[in-house]
């Protein structure tokens, strides 16, 4: 059989995800330490493992409604107020499968074959093949490191076109870490609206955020009639495994992505959902002690990697979000890929080369501090031994 020609073209072209890449030596070798995946070390505080292992001794074990929870989606629209201000009723809610799912939603009830979305360039892995997959064209927009790798208004309106439907904005950024603030938001929310565009903000590290509270996309002026936000426990709550996110939109939009989602999910895990809950109801209960407790000790690991690289004499700009760090290779002589490679063959450390997430990060590697400070020390070490050895 030639499967090439049996396989869809578009699921047949996008290229297998970059962060993967290096797994299968890296669970293979008992010496490596893996800064590659994008995952909180932590795990998933109790209150809301308990609460998912009661629900299942009550027996809540069927379907829930294919928007979700009508408890949890009253939680999640308090919570995007009270911590945000981003203001949406219930019913503007949706609970997902993680905040993929929101994304592939959001982008097959949006574009029409051929329409273009923009999409910052280096940012997270998904949203280019999400947008083939939709029948749309990704159209990258390069972010320089002399801008602090965020997009510029000017850069946005250059990469218009007659078919640009919607862009992206993923603050704060995986895997560069930077975040925008409110002035620069705004500065790009204008020419969103200018042009009668959609925003698709993907907002799923707004509480790592380290200088200042989160700006949401959807609290800024004019904007929530034009954005759709994506969100989700997986990074906040160290819930990745729980696959229960969320995506807030117009009941126009939100009801066309409901479509997708009945027919191709049904609903979020009933459990998750569950646990989802826990983490909003206690988290308000305490201030969300659990969320800033893990931040902090993010914080603490993020000012160690930042100054580490740059001591090294690999120059990193500080991440203000999520957990990544993004230091360029490029003074080495080296592409990411190929410092990447090296590193991992001689010193057994994983990181991620940068064009994983985009042209523009090919001279960077991204480096996650989602991890252990003995290992994380340990690496940082290691990282340091072989800087010298390339010098
Ligand atoms: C920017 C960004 N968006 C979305 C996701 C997916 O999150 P979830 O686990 O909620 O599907 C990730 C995961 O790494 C991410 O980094």
């Amino acid at each position: 059989m030639n499967y090439d020609e049996i396989i869809g073209k578009t699921a047949h072209s996008i290229p297998p995800s970059g962060i993967r890449r290096f797994f299968g030596i890296v669970e293979e070798d008992p010496d490596a330490i893996s800064l590659g995946v994008g995952e909180p070390d932590f795990v998933t505080p109790w209150e809301i493992r308990d609460a998912a292992i009661k629900s299942l001794q009550k027996g809540y074990t069927a379907y829930t409604s294919n928007s979700g929870l009508k408890r949890l989606r009253e939680e999640i629209s308090e919570y995007l107020f009270s911590r945000f201000n981003a203001k949406y009723s219930p019913d503007e809610v949706m609970v997902t499968i993680g905040a993929s799912e929101a994304i592939d939603l959001s982008l097959r009830a949006l574009l029409n074959a051929g329409e273009e979305v923009l999409v910052p360039d280096p940012s997270y892995v998904s949203y280019c093949p999400a947008i083939a997959l939709a029948g749309g064209v990704a159209v990258p927009v390069a972010c320089s490191p002399e801008n602090g790798l965020k997009p510029t208004p000017q850069a946005v309106e250059a990469a218009i076109t007659k078919k640009t439907k919607a862009v992206i904005l993923p603050y704060p950024n995986n895997p560069t870490g930077a975040v925008l603030n409110k002035a620069e938001l705004e500065a790009i929310c204008a020419v969103i609206k200018k042009h009668n565009l959609i925003a698709i903000s993907d907002e799923i590290y707004a509480e790592l955020t380290y200088s200042g509270r989160h700006v949401s996309v959807a609290a800024l002026d004019g904007m929530a009639e034009r954005t759709v936000l994506i969100s989700g426990f997986s990074k906040a709550f160290a819930m990745t495994g729980w696959r229960v996110g969320y995506v807030c939109a117009p009941a126009e939009i939100l009801g066309a992505m409901l479509k997708i989602h009945q027919y191709t999910i049904m609903c979020a895990p009933t459990m998750s959902q569950y646990a989802a809950l826990a983490a909003l109801v206690t988290g308000k209960e305490s201030g969300f002690a659990a969320v800033e407790e893990m931040r902090d000790k993010y914080d603490m690991r993020r000012r160690f990697v930042v100054n580490a690289f740059n001591e090294m004499g690999l120059q990193c700009s500080e991440p203000s979000g999520a957990f990544y760090a993004f230091p360029s290779v490029k003074s080495l002589g080296l592409t990411g890929e190929q410092f990447a490679e090296q590193l991992l063959r001689e010193k057994h450390v994983a990181v991620v080369p940068g064009d994983a997430f985009g042209a523009a990060g090919k001279e960077h590697v991204r480096c996650s501090y989602a991890t252990g400070m003995a290992q994380l020390s340990e690496a940082m070490k290691r990282i340091g031994e072989f800087v010298a050895s390339r010098k």
